[in-house]
């Protein structure tokens, strides 16, 4: 009886302790095929500046425009602030860009506030119907298409009305009908943060490889092994992967393809 107590004590105590910390241990077990890199390897505007002996700092290159949501207002499917400086700073030396996913529009704000002034933002997203009404495979994730209709609820941005808009130019369609032969070669910078399904991902990735210039980076957001909304971007990137020069930055969620 005594002995019966004790297993059932145990396996409580393990079924618990799996419970309070069930994302920490799926991410100690998850598949991380990628080679995470130093943020100085993506391109030298992140190499560190020397200012003194026991201190480093940025360079010019990584000063960057910026902003905050107001507290209590949050946004659905936004980045890190770390991850935006970023995406920030490589807008800095990109004139052509592209976006699959716009929601609130943060991320395009970021390259319309950094980029030249002559540059041109093509940004893809999706409204409230386009998004109950989209295909998907039947290996699509669940929890995926979900989130697909939580953040294409969007129909003016955060950069609707703002001068700087003129640059931008959002398109509300599914990026499985983007005919990407129209763009060939074209992009400094493509940014893959549309919908997380592998389908999607699968199809933007292809068409990213086909628009991007030579010297031009691809930049894909969630790549978080183990986080179930992101499995099919971690399916994906692992895979492809394999046979391209896909890296992983440090501390972040982003991989990154230089088409050198
Ligand atoms: C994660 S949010 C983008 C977040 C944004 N980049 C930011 O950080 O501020 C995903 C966006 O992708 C769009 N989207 C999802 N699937 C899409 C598809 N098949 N074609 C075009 N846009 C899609 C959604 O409508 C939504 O605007």
């Amino acid at each position: 009886m005594i002995s019966v107590l004790i297993i059932l004590l145990i396996a409580t105590n393990i079924i618990t302790i799996y419970l309070l910390n069930r994302k920490e241990i799926k991410k100690y077990f998850a598949k991380s095929f990628i080679k995470p890199v130093n943020l100085e390897k993506v391109n030298k505007i992140f190499e560190s500046e020397k200012i003194s002996e026991n201190l480093y700092g940025p360079k010019k290159d990584v000063i960057v425009k910026s902003f905050c949501v107001p507290s209590g207002q949050d946004i659905v499917g936004k980045t890190s602030d770390y991850e935006a400086w970023i995406l920030s700073s490589l807008s800095k030396i990109s004139k052509n860009i592209f976006e699959f996913g716009t929601c609130s529009g943060k991320t395009t704000t970021l390259m319309a506030l950094n980029s030249p002034n002559d540059s041109k933002i093509i940004t893809l997203t999706l409204d409230s119907n386009q998004a109950k009404n989209l295909s998907s495979d039947s290996q699509d994730n669940k929890v995926s298409i979900r989130n697909i209709i939580n953040e294409s609820n969007y129909n003016k941005f955060i950069f609707s009305g703002k001068e700087y808009e003129e640059k931008i130019s959002v398109m509300f369609m599914d990026s499985k009908k983007l005919n990407a032969d129209e763009y060939l070669n074209k992009f400094d910078l493509i940014f893959i943060d549309g919908g997380h399904t592998y389908s999607i991902i699968e199809n933007d990735s292809i068409k990213a490889f086909k628009m991007i210039k030579a010297g031009g980076i691809i930049l894909w957001h969630d790549y978080v092994p183990g986080k179930t909304s992101d499995k099919d971007v971690v399916k994906y990137l692992n895979k492809i992967s394999k046979y391209k020069k896909i890296f992983h930055i440090e501390n972040t969620s982003l991989c990154y393809f230089n088409n050198i």
